[in-house]
């Protein structure tokens, strides 16, 4: 009898201050084309406002567990998925400040007793799909190797680095190599 494989369950997660925007249209394009079967849940960060990062590492305060809240719902789909997507335009060459929060407060879950989190993390995989006014990919270097490292941080694998060129809302959708490199970019 054969094993029966968990099938793929992506998480988009959709940093910026916009929705609907070039980003998100082209992650929804791209995801189009997700593996046969796998599953998909999409999460704008806006509609789970997280609290500011405090760094507790190396605090006396013992670690208190998770609270209810918009963490905990973003920790427990994180856990869920097998891949994440991170959704974000690219914001003076670096992620948005939404996305960027979203991976700090990963730290807090890699602290947190009890989540197991690194562990947890490894072997999923993380990818990013990201859109700036020309799409030139030597200007979003730090937004593409944020994400590598991090990924590689956290033993997960390295999904890949979506790039489109757009400026008002849905013009990447309008760019042939953007919608082009979407088509592409889940197929094996
Ligand atoms: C605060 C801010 C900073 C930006 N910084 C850059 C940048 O550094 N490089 C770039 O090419 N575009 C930059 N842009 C343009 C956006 O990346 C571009 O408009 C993109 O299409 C927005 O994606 P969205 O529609 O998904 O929000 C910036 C836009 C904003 C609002």
């Amino acid at each position: 009898m054969p094993v029966q494989q968990p099938s793929d369950h992506f998480l988009f997660v959709v940093a910026g201050g916009r929705r609907d925007g070039n980003s998100e249209q082209l992650a929804r394009r791209a995801a189009l084309r997700l593996p046969t079967g796998a599953t998909q849940q999409w999460i704008h960060l806006a509609d789970f406002p997280l609290p500011t990062f405090t760094d507790a590492r190396h605090g006396e305060a013992a670690w208190q567990p998770l609270a209810e809240g918009p963490g905990r719902a973003l920790l427990e789909a994180t856990l869920a998925a097998t891949a994440i997507v991170i959704v974000a335009p690219v914001y003076w060459y670096s992620l948005p400040a939404s996305a960027k929060l979203y991976l700090d407060h990963w730290m807090t879950w890699l602290r947190s007793p009890g989540i197991n989190f690194k562990a947890r993390m490894a072997g999923k995989a993380l990818h990013g799909i990201s859109v700036s006014s020309d799409g030139d990919p030597t200007l979003t270097e730090p937004v593409k190797e944020s994400l590598r490292l991090t990924a590689g941080y956290l033993a997960m694998h390295w999904g890949g680095f979506l790039l489109g060129a757009g400026n008002r809302p849905g013009q990447v959708m309008t760019d042939a190599p953007s919608v082009a490199a979407a088509d592409k970019f889940f197929l094996p």
